[in-house]
């Protein structure tokens, strides 16, 4: 029996070549991984004018997780792959759990002057199926001067909450033991309140862990402030899709940052994937960071429960990281090898 099931869904541009990366790295500290590869995103969209065909998505369902590289490219309309791909595996796999850890490593610098490696270390719980990512809405008198457009939010107690306990269980097993709760409640009163109610109620079964509050435009400002001051964050889809954008440039930009797509009780897979995009501009060169990819194949190993593999795949990149000598950008193959070799 193999030690895991993972399905590879490598995408396009530069996914390709640091998935490979990624790959490496699981076998180097990993042996035994049985991996399945599919084609999908920009090719398969053009060859066939699909973009997930169901029986794809039901051979997607059979494995452990999802490593994928990136998806998009320019020849396809926006929006195509992206609902059709990675919207749909969010909410066909319940991956209500939107994952994005950023940390400023040694070796990478912040755009904030004087703030040191170490000093920034957070997690993102991102709520990763409602919100206003539902699609709900319309458009009435379209074309006209009359027209309206309307995109509503939902937002259930049910999801509510189990984001919430999800980031709440992630800060009791962190150092600092803090959760904000980011919002927007003085003006998204519905929604607001049923945030607001479910994120009383949880925090209060667990004691030991701090609380606070912020709104999502004070948090944005004090996330280029004030980054160090934030341990476990949780917030709403949209919400989360902006801060943590802000999050990764704050710690050297998207060349770490790793995410996952997560139904925690891995009823489904979940996805893991770097936060970059496909980058067209350098595609098939062999030039590409592979970091982020990497961190998230550890992130993924976490979630298989190979919590060993995890910590000492995610410290050598970080020592990876800090052995770079500026000037002298390493190709992305060099990368993956001098990752492996270190474990
Ligand atoms: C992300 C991306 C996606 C999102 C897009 C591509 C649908 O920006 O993963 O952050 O908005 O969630
Ligand atoms: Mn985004």
């Amino acid at each position: 029996m193999s030690v895991a099931r993972i399905a590879v869904v490598a995408g396009d541009g530069i996914g390709t070549e640091v998935t490979a990366q990624a790959r490496k790295v699981i076998d180097a500290v990993l042996p035994g991984v049985d991996y399945h590869e599919y084609d999908l995103g920009a090719r398969l969209y053009h060859r066939t004018g699909e973009v997930l065909p169901q029986s794809v998505q039901e051979e997607l369902a059979g494995h452990d997780a999802i490593l994928l590289g990136a998806i998009g490219d320019p020849s396809v309309p926006p929006g195509v792959l992206e609902r059709g791909l990675l919207l749909k595996l969010r909410f066909d796999f319940d991956q209500y759990v939107n994952l994005r850890p950023s940390k400023l490593w040694p070796g990478t610098t912040s755009p904030l002057a004087g703030v040191k490696p170490g000093e920034i270390d957070m997690v993102v719980v991102r709520e990763g199926t409602e919100g206003l990512y539902v699609g709900a809405g319309g458009v009435l008198h379209r074309d006209t001067p009359a027209e309206i457009a309307t995109e509503e939010s939902l937002n259930t107690r049910h999801g509510v909450e189990r984001v919430i306990r999800d980031a709440f269980d992630r800060a009791q097993r962190r150092d600092r033991h803090h959760v904000t709760l980011v919002h927007k409640t003085n003006v998204l009163t519905h929604a607001g309140s049923l945030w607001s109610r479910s994120f009383a109620a949880v925090a209060a079964e667990y004691p030991e862990v701090t609380t606070e509050y912020q709104h999502i435009d004070a948090a944005s400002m004090f996330m280029v402030s004030n980054p160090q001051r934030y341990d476990v964050i949780v917030t709403d889809n949209l919400f989360g899709d902006i801060l943590t954008d802000i999050a990764a440039a704050v710690t050297g930009g998207i060349g770490m940052a790793a995410s996952g797509s997560v139904n925690p009780e891995r009823k489904y897979p979940s996805t893991f994937e770097p936060v970059h995009g496909s980058a067209p501009d350098i595609a098939g060169q062999g030039i590409a960071d592979p970091a982020a990819a990497i961190l998230s194949a550890a992130l993924l190993l976490e979630h298989l429960g190979r919590h060993d593999e995890a910590r000492r795949v995610t410290e050598a990149v970080a020592a990876e990281v800090a052995s770079r000598t500026p000037g002298a950008p390493l190709r992305t193959a060099e990368v993956g090898d001098r990752v492996a070799a270190a474990l």
